[in-house]
């Protein structure tokens, strides 16, 4: 076998071994993860890998692994003029409406439960029954929607986003959950759509529960994106980062983390001093995307692997994003002031 092959499958193992993978799946995946590296470096590309990735794709071949919105940022900051994201079809949006002038292209065209849920033209109907309000989008929307949108947010500036806005009633689209609990810790009257996350609703009170119960001492993290019943039973509620930093930061040893099994996987590979424990679900969406998908992207792409944005949409979109960062610095202000800066999902 040639040495490059070889060291790439140590270099494989090394990464992989801690969550299961053995010598011999690493020797499967070794020639693509090679091949890719390879191309990559040809055409000045960088891989963005979302944490809820599969761990080959993840610590194979991604050179960055975050959240949806800390990966486009990233992206802004790396000379490379060519994006593959791997991920769900939004967030490769999102990326390059912060890149417009790089080439984003993604693995695969996956959906996600909550982007599918609404359409621009149900933003702009939604609009006509609710004049009054505000209208504040997740950033697990499509650009359409984006687009039709005051502001949008992230799990991780949501509340601050939400409080300075202008109008008292703020209609909080796709995710029902999230704005059932916007509701309960923001001022404002939270209207929502009828969107959910296939992964997170689908945990139950019950078995955070009984994690606590058979783990004393156990930290339990969950994503905002769950039921406002789960969300105030744990230690911690917040998106990816938020989660990582709090693991992180805590002396804790043992967690148990509701959200999905990708960030599971990242948080067994990242801190092998702590345990983690109970039960994930897959995200069927993030899951489409495979390895051979990532090289098909390099090697020979086809344009709907390309994304590309509407000029007028992608204006619109940008506002609403660049909307975003304003309203945060202001909703931080408006907290502080209101001596709730530190205001968690969980109150
Ligand atoms: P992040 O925005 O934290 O990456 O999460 C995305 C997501 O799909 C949550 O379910
Ligand atoms: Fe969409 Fe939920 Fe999958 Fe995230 S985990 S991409 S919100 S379906």
């Amino acid at each position: 076998m040639d040495t490059d092959l070889n060291k790439e499958i140590e270099r494989l193992y090394d990464k992989l071994h801690h969550l299961g993978w053995s010598r011999s799946d690493c020797e499967l995946i070794a020639p693509d993860t090679l091949e890719i590296k390879e191309l990559k470096k040809e055409q000045n590309a960088v891989i963005l890998a979302h944490s809820y990735q599969t761990p080959d794709i993840m610590y194979g071949v991604g050179d960055y692994v975050g959240d949806s919105y800390g990966l486009s940022v990233r992206a802004t900051e790396h000379p490379a003029q060519k994006i593959i994201f791997c991920s769900v079809y939004f967030m490769g949006e999102t990326a390059k409406l912060l890149n417009p002038g790089k080439e984003v292209l993604v693995p695969r065209v996956a959906g996600c439960s909550l982007a599918d849920s609404i359409t621009g033209d149900q933003v702009r109907a939604l609009r006509k029954e609710h004049p009054d309000a505000g209208v504040v989008c997740y950033v697990n929307t499509y650009a359409e929607v984006k687009a039709e949108s005051d502001a949008c947010c992230t799990s991780a500036n949501a509340v601050e986003v939400v409080e300075a806005m202008p109008q008292e009633e703020i209609l909080f689209i796709p995710d029902r959950l999230m704005g059932l609990n916007l509701a309960k810790i923001t001022s404002k009257t939270i209207l929502t759509w009828d969107g959910t996350c296939v992964v997170h609703e689908g945990f139950s009170v019950d078995t955070v529960r009984d994690i606590r119960k058979r783990f004393p001492g156990v930290k339990i993290l969950a994503h905002p994106e769950c039921t406002p019943g789960l969300v105030s039973e744990v230690d911690y509620a917040g998106g990816t980062s938020g989660m990582l930093n709090y693991v992180k930061n805590s002396p804790a040893k043992t967690f148990m983390l509701v959200t999905e099994c990708g960030l599971t996987d990242r948080f067994k590979a990242e801190f092998r001093d702590k345990e983690i424990v109970g039960t994930c679900i897959l995200c069927p969406y993030m899951k489409e995307i495979r390895l051979d998908d990532v090289l098909r992207a390099l090697k020979e792409p086809v344009p709907e692997q390309y994304i590309e944005i509407p000029a007028d949409i992608a204006a619109r979109a940008k506002r609403s994003l660049n909307r975003m960062f304003e309203l945060e610095k202001e909703g931080k202000t408006l907290l502080e002031e209101r001596g709730t800066s530190a205001l968690p999902w969980t109150a």
